[in-house]
């Protein structure tokens, strides 16, 4: 994210909305990330914050008049809108959003909306009855038509003690939904990534299951990584302990069973297959329908196979699809990755060393190997899972360009940058 994020422009607009102060943590993410952030508040966003916790937060001056002595007013907002990489209008009110929709330049905000042509990102908040007002949802119609971007708003308590869609959405799918519009990155522009993500859980009773530590955080990263280069991405996931991507379709599943179901539905139309989750091997033959009771007696469990999904996929290859598989592994790291990479006929497999502190199951980083069928492996040091994602990213684009380059069709699929 940092790569990404780095020396950009972030232009943030704050309108007049209780959700305003939340900016300010918007504001304090995207300087972490490494953006250079410029607060322009507008008359009433200073009826809710102070310009001056922005000004702290980003180091730069907050822009809050159309005419100020100091600057040349004509320059000014020109020459940030041809410099900003991004609009993010959060929180936009109805108002600025009815402005932005009609073309009215009546301050810095709406002028410079208006004479950029960079992308523009609203995070609606407002009323929920101003929200599905026809004149609004008219309004967001257009300016979407029109390539405007919007992220949210959630649906929850409201600041009038209404209950319904206007919360401003978190600050964190704000950021989530951004990425890609700054990253300027297309490699996987028009391509379709199926990510299963998460463990799976195989019910031995109504309240009891066998499962596994797996988190959903590497298959997130990896969901992130691939929306970031401008792919539409799926994500089949287990119970997981994270959030799910913002910009994903995430389809929901519990045990192994579900898993292979939803993937046989999503798989055929997928380029690309990345199977992260860690799938339960076997299932209770038989689950008690009650809730099991202890008689002091040993118990055995009888257990029956689960299909091997990714197995699956790679005896049906689809010709120019890219197979890629995890093994988390606590011992023979690289021989048993490499054993696995040949029998589910893969093209990647990432050996995961989960015997080390810190990586693998639940924690936010990795250790281990990247192996493909012909080449070295690959090893990568103790890193961030969003660092590894990013890693993995590149080998399977250019796994991905060298097939269209054998082939003879060239790189019209997987353009680097373009
Ligand atoms: O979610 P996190 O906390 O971030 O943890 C991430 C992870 C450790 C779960 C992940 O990075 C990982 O290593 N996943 C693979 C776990 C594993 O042990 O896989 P496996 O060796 O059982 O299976 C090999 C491959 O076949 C995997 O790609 C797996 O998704 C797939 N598989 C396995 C069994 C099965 N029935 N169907 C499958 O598709």
């Amino acid at each position: 994210m940092r790569r990404i994020w780095s020396d950009k422009c972030i232009v943030l607009g704050v309108t007049g909305s209780i959700a305003a102060y939340k900016a300010c943590d918007l504001a304090s993410r995207l300087v972490e990330l490494g953006a250079e952030v410029v607060p322009v508040l507008t008359k009433s966003a200073r009826e809710f914050v102070g310009a001056a916790s922005f000004e702290a937060i980003t180091g730069q001056r907050a822009i809050t008049e159309m005419f100020e002595p100091v600057q040349n007013p004509a320059i000014e907002h020109i020459a940030l809108a041809t410099r900003a990489s991004l609009f993010i209008i959060a929180p936009a009110t109805a108002n600025i959003i009815a402005k932005a929709a009609h073309g009215i330049a009546d301050d810095w905000l709406s002028t410079t909306l208006l004479a950029t042509r960079a992308p523009i990102l609203f995070a609606p908040a407002m009323n929920s009855n101003m929200y599905s007002h026809p004149a609004t949802i008219a309004n967001i119609e257009l300016l979407k038509s029109r390539g405007c971007h919007f992220v949210g708003p959630e649906s929850g308590r409201l600041a009038c003690k209404t209950i319904g869609p206007g919360r401003l959405i978190d600050v964190q799918a704000i950021i989530e939904a951004a990425t890609p519009l700054v990253s300027g990155n297309h490699e996987l522009a028009g391509k379709r990534v199926l990510i299963t993500s998460g463990g799976t859980r195989e019910p031995v009773d109504p309240v009891r299951f066998l499962g596994n530590r797996s988190s959903g955080r590497m298959g997130r990263a990896l969901a992130l990584a691939a929306l970031a280069r401008g792919a539409e991405v799926t994500v089949i996931t287990g119970p997981a302990h994270v959030a799910p991507p913002y910009g994903a379709r995430v389809v929901e599943v519990e045990t192994a069973a579900e898993m292979a179901e939803a993937v046989a539905k999503h798989a055929p139309k997928a380029d690309v297959v990345i199977a992260a989750a860690a799938v339960a091997d076997y299932r209770v033959k038989a689950p008690s329908v009650q809730k099991r009771k202890r008689d002091g007696a040993p118990v055995t469990l009888d257990l029956i196979e689960n299909p091997d999904i990714l197995a699956a996929l790679g005896k049906s290859r689809r010709k120019g699809r890219i197979l890629v598989g995890f093994a988390a592994e606590t011992e023979r790291l690289l021989e048993n990755a490499r054993a696995k990479l040949q029998k589910k006929n893969l093209d990647l497999i990432v050996a995961n060393q989960v015997s080390v502190a810190d990586s693998g199951f639940e924690v936010d980083t990795v250790k281990g190997a990247i192996l493909d069928r012909a080449g070295p492996n690959e090893e990568f040091p103790l890193c961030a899972k969003e660092e590894f994602a990013e890693r993995l990213m590149e080998r399977i684009v250019a796994l991905a360009n060298a097939e269209s380059d054998s082939s003879g069709i060239g790189r019209a699929n997987f353009v680097p940058g373009g």
